[in-house]
């Protein structure tokens, strides 16, 4: 895709869908569209708008598509494992005697898909301090995935494939389709939220932000994770993707706090 054809579509997808692809690094994102464009048969980007503009579903699946909303329970299961052994017993006791307005612990998923990390976050939390109060906001800016997070499902025999009999048996319907229930569910707020461009809350011991951010470009990282130190508490962690390192971590105030853990210093 040439750069002036880039240019209008991206200002399409900003009108039709309010996605500002501005912030995402352009190679990538081209070849994406180029292939997205080829799979669904029409000639040019011109008669594409012209179909989403008749076919809501076709909207809603480019909207997918250009989120890239990939998700499991328990994705990564190292990690997870890390933080219920050791971030989670750290910020719960440093908590204690922290005043904080919610009471108990406030965590957010940050790009949290169709809901899968929001509800694991909330099963380590049953399993690590079931009397503990917390909060738990997981937001988006795929309305779509929103719906299916906020309805608690379904879910594939895919989707939970991470998850263990015994975790399966106590927070998931007997059969698949699989649907969380309502004692997870009640802990969390799913909220539609640009990370690029909407206001952040503050006051969080914990920031889970995973597999989002792979496709903005380095400008767009830098804000992202100065919003994030500034909404997290003195010796909050920030929890990132397998692969995601932030370099010069100390510009933001953080410390390695282990394989993708981010402390904010006291
Ligand atoms: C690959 S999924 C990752 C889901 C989950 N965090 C995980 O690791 O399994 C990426 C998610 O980031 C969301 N996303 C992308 N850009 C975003 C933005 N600017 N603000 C909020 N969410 C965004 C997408 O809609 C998608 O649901």
């Amino acid at each position: 895709m040439d750069a002036d054809i880039y240019t209008q579509v991206k200002a399409s997808i900003k009108r039709r869908l309010q996605i500002d692809l501005e912030n995402y690094k352009a190679e990538q994102m081209k070849r994406r569209l180029d292939s997205w464009l080829a799979r669904t048969h029409t000639a040019t980007w011109n008669d594409y708008f012209n179909l989403l503009s008749i076919d809501s579903t076709e909207l809603e699946r480019f909207r997918d598509y250009l989120t890239i909303n990939v998700t499991e329970f328990l994705r990564d299961p190292n990690r997870w494992a890390t933080l219920k052994e050791n971030v989670l017993p750290y910020l719960l006791q440093h908590s204690n005697g922290v005043h904080h307005r919610t009471g108990g612990l406030r965590l957010w998923s940050a790009g949290c898909s169709v809901g899968a990390e929001a509800y694991t976050l909330a099963m380590m939390m049953a399993e690590s301090a079931p009397s503990h109060k917390y909060s738990l906001l997981a937001t988006d800016l795929d309305r779509g995935a929103l719906l299916k997070a906020k309805s608690g499902g379904p879910y594939t025999p895919e989707d939970v494939r991470n998850l263990d009999a015994k975790q399966r048996r106590k927070y998931l319907t007997p059969a698949p389709p699989y649907f969380v229930g309502e004692e997870l569910q009640k802990h969390i707020r799913f909220e539609e939220h640009d990370l690029l461009a909407d206001r952040f809350e503050d006051g969080f011991d914990l920031i889970v932000c995973r597999n989002v951010v792979i496709y903005f470009t380095a400008e767009a990282k830098e804000t992202l994770y100065a919003k994030f130190s500034a909404a997290l508490r003195p010796g909050g962690v920030l929890f990132l993707g397998g692969t995601e390192i932030i370099s010069g971590s100390a510009k933001y105030g953080f410390q390695n706090f282990g394989v993708s853990f981010y402390r904010k210093v006291q």
